[in-house]
């Protein structure tokens, strides 16, 4: 079976796979990540989102052998309970999480649109998420919990 190493949070990880299993299996499976989510398996939801050099990308629709020596990064690469990132906070600021399917990918695609736009407009934020989809519909606190973690924040927020 290939080998791949991947650049994965920070650490070299070494894994096998066959050449076209998704990324998102071998993050749940051989590196025993939790933070991605199995939601649809064809790239329409975003429940499986993680960081590819900074560009939120599907990974149950990318082969394990197109990674290469890009920077992956999932939700455990942003933040811990015990240290936060601004955005997993402020999603807990905001009340934002309802049954919790959804937000590793709403986290993940808000990231990087904080890391191009560190000051997004509400309509930049409802651009970026709009192919995330939640079926509990706490879309309206997502978006407020990426305006509080961005510096674009409607006054009063906090
Ligand atoms: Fe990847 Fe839905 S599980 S987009
Ligand atoms: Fe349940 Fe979004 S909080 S799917």
């Amino acid at each position: 079976m290939p080998h791949y190493e991947l650049a994965l949070n920070g650490e070299r990880v070494a894994v096998e796979a066959d050449e076209d299993t998704p990324l998102l299996y071998v993050l749940r499976g051989a590196c025993g990540l939790r933070g991605p989510k199995f939601g649809c398996g064809l790239g329409q939801c975003g429940a499986c989102t993680v960081l590819l050099d900074g560009d939120a990308v599907r990974s149950c629709v990318l082969p394990v052998s197109a990674i290469g020596a890009l920077k992956v990064v999932t939700l455990e690469g942003l933040g811990n309970p015990r240290q936060p990132h601004p955005l997993q906070q402020a999603f807990i600021d905001e009340q934002a999480v309802q049954c919790g399917y959804c937000i590793n990918g709403m986290v993940m695609t808000a990231a990087a649109l904080l890391a191009r736009t560190p000051r997004p407009t509400e309509a930049q934020v409802c651009a970026a998420l709009e192919n995330n989809l939640c079926r509990c519909g706490t879309h309206t606190r997502i978006v407020k919990a990426v305006l509080r973690a961005g510096s674009g924040r409607p006054a009063g927020v906090r």
